[in-house]
């Protein structure tokens, strides 16, 4: 156990501030009058289950028991610390006080942030700088409940306040550094890092404030800016309002992830108590096991369009948005399904179109909002709606870019029998045979985990198939029917084959020509493949005339390479030279 720990273990909370505060017993809890401002009726409580004190009354202050000797007797972190140790009869040997030192810093930082938030706070709710905070907050419609439930506020001008007023109660400049609330100046002194900017402070799962976000009042770029990375915060993994939300999630089993500060509030507001905010960023490893830990239902509200749809299925790529600094990275499509299988959870995707937040459906209509979640499409589902609805499925060039993008997701699942559903939905989608499908998806797995670059190759390869295929076909067909053929295959190189059934055939006949020691060495679906090209039928010219045999083949031949070279052009290859060369050569053999 760490020392803060364990002081505040051994120290009854209620017990030590009776020293200062008289408290009566009010229900579970104690309530007394403020120590920190004059009042007459108690505002002031402790509450022992928590080991924290909070003031519901005008200066909405609260922490732990360190926090309130801290303040109370104007000592700082440390100070307060070793004399709550002492007090509860912990001797610390000098190990121990190295060992605990990286705790201490960082229980320093989250205090000094809780007593940024309490800056931050009276600004926003007392101070005439706050005005214009105050009423950006009514334009929102962010009820004031949850302005104090969140404990929002503002970073005034002047650029000094938030310094002044730590330095005051004893806090370091050094730590205020360490702590990312301040920046230094060129000249060695140190200037505020959020000024004019309505403060979201960010709480971690036990209620300490490890940053901020602070979105600009107007128009001014950047919109939001965040707490740099410090030894307790870093923004890609912290979820927005999880202290708040952890109750409700347990109980309704589910979590609902927006985007927004914003958003996150005003479904709170309209009673959505199972919300968190990304902040902009999609799942990340370090929110997934937070996560993990409280239900297996996951709800994820995603901008349907660029943002959304699209990101959920491009890759793991870091966005810069325009005109500002910030960085998103979004999710690929095998991320969140692979983020899924981490879960061991059901994703769903609420899908937010034309650019509407959760924040501004909600406040339109509640009940639309209720529907979209009820409605909300399992990942998967998603991917594939969101794809297919782009393309034309009808034709053979937008199926192989559906599967070049569907592929690596179907792979990451690792349940079989969900696997064999999706790949059974998709193929009745896309109209072609689960064998096909499942073939894919095998090449894909063979040599390991391959690159989307490698996918892509897979999918043009599909389409192709589709177009090319009987011509393949045909060609492969003679040559296995008739062994005499076998010298012109020299003019037929792999490539030349674009479905991969064909290539793979054609590559292992090439090898090894004895067809019946080839067919012991397939596997199903290449033997399969093999013997409908073995029975194969022909026109009669085929079964009369070896010369017409010849002849076909070779013309088949090169409309193969004619074909290899229309797509490579048509990827920017110039081929000018090789086509019209084909050109002659098919006209010369047509004339003999
Ligand atoms: P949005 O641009 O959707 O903002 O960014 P919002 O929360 O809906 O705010 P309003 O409604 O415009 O006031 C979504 C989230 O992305 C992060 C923030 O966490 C924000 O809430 N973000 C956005 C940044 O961190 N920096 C930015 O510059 C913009
Ligand atoms: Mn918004």
């Amino acid at each position: 156990m760490s020392l803060i720990a364990e002081v505040k273990q051994k120290t009854d909370i209620v017990e030590f501030i009776s020293q200062y505060v008289a408290l009566q017993k009010a229900g579970r809890n104690f309530k007394g009058l403020c120590p920190f401002h004059s009042e007459k009726t108690p505002s002031f409580f402790v509450f022992p289950d928590q080991q924290t004190w909070h003031c519901f009354g005008a200066c909405g202050t609260g922490g732990d028991v360190i926090s309130f000797l801290m303040r109370k007797e104007q000592v700082d972190f440390r100070e307060a610390l070793s004399i709550l140790a002492e007090r509860a009869g912990i001797s610390l040997s000098s190990a121990e006080k190295e060992g605990t030192k990286k705790d201490e810093e960082k229980e320093a930082l989250f205090q000094l942030n809780r007593s940024a938030t309490e800056y931050y706070q009276r600004m926003l709710l007392d101070s005439r700088e706050g005005e214009e905070a105050r009423r950006y907050l009514d334009k929102r419609g962010v009820a004031r409940e949850i302005v104090l439930e969140f404990c929002l506020g503002f970073s005034p001008g002047g650029h000094e306040g938030l310094k002044k007023y730590l330095v005051d109660r004893g806090y370091e400049e050094k730590d205020l550094i360490k702590a990312g609330l301040v920046m230094e100046r060129k000249d060695g002194g140190i200037n505020d890092r959020f000024f004019e900017r309505l403060m979201f402070p960010i709480f971690d799962g036990l209620g300490r404030v490890t940053g901020f976000g602070a979105r600009s009042l107007g128009d001014a770029l950047p919109k939001y800016i965040n707490s740099p990375k410090t030894l307790i915060f870093d923004k890609s993994s912290e979820l927005y309002g999880i202290d708040r939300a952890i109750p409700a999630i347990r109980e309704n089993k589910s979590i609902v992830i927006v985007e927004g500060y914003l958003d996150a509030l005003s479904l709170h507001q309209h009673g959505w108590r199972n919300v968190v905010a990304a902040m902009g960023t999609s799942l990340t490893e370090k929110q997934v096991a937070i996560i993990k830990k409280l239900t297996k239902s996951v709800f994820l509200a995603l901008d349907a369009d660029a943002a959304g749809e699209e990101a959920i299925l491009r890759g793991m790529e870091v966005i810069n948005r325009a005109g500002d600094r910030k960085v998103v990275p979004v999710p690929i499509s095998s991320g969140l399904v692979r983020c899924e299988s981490v879960l061991d959870a059901e994703i769903k995707v609420v899908a937010l179109s034309q650019g509407k937040d959760p924040d501004e459906i909600i406040r339109k209509d509640p009940s639309l909002w209720q529907n979209m979640v009820e409605h909300a499409l399992p990942l998967l589902d998603f991917a594939i709606g969101s794809v297919l609805g782009k393309l034309d499925i009808e034709k053979a060039a937008d199926k192989s870019r559906a599967i070049e993008k569907l592929l690596p997701l179907l792979r990451e699942i690792k349940d079989p029998i969900r696997r064999a559903q999706y790949v059974q939905k998709l193929a009745r989608q896309l109209k072609v045979s689960e064998a096909i499908l499942l073939s894919y998806i095998k090449q894909s797995e063979i040599g390991g985990v391959k690159r989307r670059e490698d996918n892509a190759i897979v999918g043009k390869q599909f389409s192709r198939h589709l177009a090319s295929n009987a011509l393949e076909e045909y060609c492969l067909a003679l040559l296995l029917q008739y062994p005499e053929l076998h010298h012109l295959s020299a003019e037929l190189v792999p490539e030349y084959f674009q479905h991969m059934e064909n290539r793979e055939l054609f590559v292992r006949w090439q090898q090894l020509s004895d067809i019946s020691n080839l067919k012991s060495q397939l596997d199903d679906i290449l033997a399969e493949h093999l013997y409908y090209l073995q029975h194969k039928n022909f026109p009669p010219a085929i079964y009369q005339s070896s010369q017409e045999r010849q002849l076909v083949l070779r013309d088949c031949i090169l409309r193969l390479k004619e074909w290899l070279f229309r797509s490579l052009q048509k990827e920017g290859v110039r081929a000018d030279q090789q086509l019209q060369e084909i050109f002659i050569q098919r006209a010369r053999g047509i004339a003999k």
